[in-house]
């Protein structure tokens, strides 16, 4: 066991952040990047690329790799590029992407249901796979999920994303089951309230926003910032003894 004050270090550590580009993830990223990790973005489009060269230069190293991961060719392709971007290793995986599509259960679209699920629940065990199949044979490896409330509760007019984070909530569980002995901490953690654009429309909304407030104990929505210890516990030393936890990180709202 490792001394306390190194117990949240992750000098060394090769980090995958998939989604890393995204308001939660970037905060996740930073703090990896804080705490002496060397780490690659996964996402879509330029943002990686562009939130990578801005920590670099603060001196962290950060690369990022290009993919729409709702295509499961590019989900494999990409964790190839990344493992290869970090020198043949990885240590760390975030799952950290993720997208939201509101209709009445009854109205659904099919193509969202398939959109929602294939995005924050296929496309997530497969990097959490392929991070496996790498880590156990080294004996060692940290894998973070990010679940939601919506993994303990049904919500409103969110079928789907509430179905993909059960679901990520039992297959962190089921993947830690397995992996537990040999090695590897799979956890999730579950986010409250968080002020992103996820959450723009009712952050927006006076009497929907004063409603939620109500709820949080912690009287404050969540930022970003409010997971970065959480990553950094996560993925170091210090929680190797923690094996298919999902953590709120929720002001309190839980407990309510
Ligand atoms: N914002 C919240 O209140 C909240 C609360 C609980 C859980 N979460 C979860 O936290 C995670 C991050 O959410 P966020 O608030 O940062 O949202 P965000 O939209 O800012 O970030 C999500 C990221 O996922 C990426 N993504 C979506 N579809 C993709 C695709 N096909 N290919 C590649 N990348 C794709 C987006 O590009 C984005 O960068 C998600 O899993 C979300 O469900 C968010």
């Amino acid at each position: 066991m490792s001394d306390s004050k190194n117990m949240f270090s992750l000098a060394g550590k090769k980090a995958i952040v998939v989604g890393g580009a995204g308001d939660l993830g970037r905060s996740m990223v930073a703090a990896l990047g804080e705490a002496g990790a060397q780490v690659v973005i996964i996402a879509r489009g330029e943002k990686g690329e562009r939130y990578a060269a801005a920590l670099e230069e603060r001196g962290f190293d950060i690369g990022s790799v290009a993919a729409d991961i709702s295509e499961r060719a590019q989900v494999d392709r990409s964790f190839d590029s990344a493992v290869e971007r970090l020198g043949g290793s990885v240590d760390i995986l975030v799952n950290a992407a993720g997208l939201q599509r509101r209709h009445r259960c009854e109205e659904f679209p099919m193509d969202d249901w398939a959109m929602v699920l294939e995005v924050n629940l296929t496309a997530l065990w497969r990097y959490c796979q392929l991070a496996g199949r790498r880590m156990i044979p080294r004996g060692s490896g940290k894998i973070i999920n990010i679940a939601s409330m919506l993994s303990f509760f049904g919500g409103y007019t969110v079928p789907a994303y509430a179905a993909s984070k059960g679901g990520v909530a039992q297959l962190t569980k089921a993947l830690a089951n397995e992996w537990a002995a040999r090695g590897l901490n799979v956890n999730a953690i579950a986010p409250g309230y968080m002020d992103t654009k996820m959450n723009e429309n009712i952050v927006n909304d006076p009497g929907r926003n004063a409603e939620i407030l109500e709820r949080i104990p912690a009287r404050r929505w969540g930022r970003g910032e409010d997971l970065k210890g959480v990553v950094v516990f996560l993925a170091g030393p210090g929680s190797d003894y923690i094996n298919g936890a999902i953590i709120p990180v929720d002001g309190g709202y839980l407990g309510r």
